[in-house]
């Protein structure tokens, strides 16, 4: 496994490590407590994003206005004081910028027009020109820089190569995502080329997005927990691979953060030596103190379960404290959940996520 994660921390990149202590988890300093982020900590649990929301016909429109992007990534920072801000937007800002007839149907989720079908279609996707489509990704990037200063470290962020591909093929969020393995299965060669070109396209993305202020840049692979062994090696480890070596030839110093469902130690491993990798996300399944034993350069993320916090606050608090009091120190570990926060979350139970962490565990260095 490698030790070098030199990139994040050159003279020139732009985060001090003594202004974040998000910064500081990934460089394994000893904290008083852990930084707490939570994936999706804007959205929909808020009150004050569903007025935000009210005025926007359809969420992409939404997030095409760098207003109201900007707004609704500054929300949660406000209420909760998180320790990093994510810009405001969707792993699938990319399959609509192919042109692929993107809709979010009120109460079924994402849908598009036009679904890969055949390995022809992929040939046809107008890859080379969407980048420019995307514009609107790096303004609220810059928008968002522009609203916070140097206060807070900013993650950037895209779907893992697999993640948008299972939306491109199946069409909408199938369970399971059966006709995209089917499709893998089917036609291996066709799957291998469009999970590739996606890489290369999020990289360029992901690049802008820190060219546009962001300091951290996140592939999100949610469905990578649906996939065989095989499989998670050639459609996410490797594109990942693929990402990260991308953006060390574009000479991107920013670290890389990733999260895939279902993560074991033995799916981590080829992973951990990307130099670039610096932050993995964990789902609830996972054994946290075995993975910091494992992988002592990574920093790890997550690993609550999201519906603790329906139990509320007392309940939140018990558990986060648990996850805490589990862990050898709090070095390299960044509070948050094992997915995204889901919509019905009350707000005094992130409020007791956040207290918890930020009172018990200062004694624990
Ligand atoms: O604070 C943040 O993280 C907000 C930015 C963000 C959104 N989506 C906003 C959003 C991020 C990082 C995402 C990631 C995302 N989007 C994922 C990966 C993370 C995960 O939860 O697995 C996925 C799979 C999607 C795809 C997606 N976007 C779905 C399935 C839906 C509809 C249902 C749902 O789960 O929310 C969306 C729409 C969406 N993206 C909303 C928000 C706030 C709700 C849209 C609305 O208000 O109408």
């Amino acid at each position: 496994m490698s030790n070098v994660k030199p990139a994040v921390f050159t003279p020139e990149y732009r985060i001090q490590f003594d202004n974040s202590s998000l910064i500081q988890a990934i460089a394994g300093k000893s904290l008083a407590h852990p930084p707490v982020w939570l994936m999706r900590q804007a959205g929909r649990y808020l009150p004050e994003y569903q007025e935000i929301r009210s005025h926007f016909p359809d969420f992409m429109s939404l997030c095409r206005s760098p207003d109201a992007t900007t707004e609704l990534a500054l929300q949660p920072l406000r209420r909760f004081e998180f320790d990093a801000a994510i810009v405001f937007s969707d792993i699938l800002t990319i399959a609509d910028s192919l042109e692929m007839g993107l809709r979010f149907v009120p109460g079924e989720g994402p849908v598009l027009r036009n679904p890969i079908t055949t390995p022809k279609q992929i040939e046809r996707l107008p890859f080379d020109t969407c980048i420019e489509r995307l514009d609107y990704v790096f303004t609220a990037v810059r928008h968002l820089r522009a609203a916070l200063g140097q206060r807070l470290p900013i993650i950037g962020f895209s779907g893992s190569p697999w993640t948008q591909a299972c939306y491109m093929l199946s069409g909408y969020g199938e369970k399971n995502f059966t006709t995209a393995k089917k499709f893998a299965y089917t036609h291996p060669v066709a799957m291998t080329s469009l999970l590739e070109r996606l890489a290369a396209l999020t990289a360029s993305y992901l690049y802008q997005q820190y060219l546009a202020g962001a300091d951290v840049l996140f592939v999100i692979d949610t469905w990578g927990g649906l996939l065989a062994d095989t499989h998670f090696s050639l459609y996410s480890g490797a594109m990942l691979q693929r990402i990260c070596d991308h953006l060390l030839e574009m000479q991107c110093p920013a670290p890389i953060m990733f999260f895939s469902k279902g993560l074991t130690v033995s799916r981590l491993s080829p992973l951990a030596k990307i130099p670039n990798l610096c932050i993995v996300g964990l789902d609830w399944c996972a054994d946290l103190p075995a993975m910091h034993q494992h992988f002592p350069s990574l920093t790890f993320q997550g690993n609550l379960d999201p519906a603790i916090l329906h139990a509320g606050p007392v309940t939140t608090q018990q558990h986060t404290r648990d996850l805490l009091e589990s862990l050898v120190d709090h070095k390299r570990y960044i509070s948050g959940l094992g997915h995204g926060i889901l919509p019905e979350t009350p707000a005094d139970s992130v409020h007791a996520l956040v207290d918890t962490v930020r009172s018990q565990s200062s004694t624990r260095r």
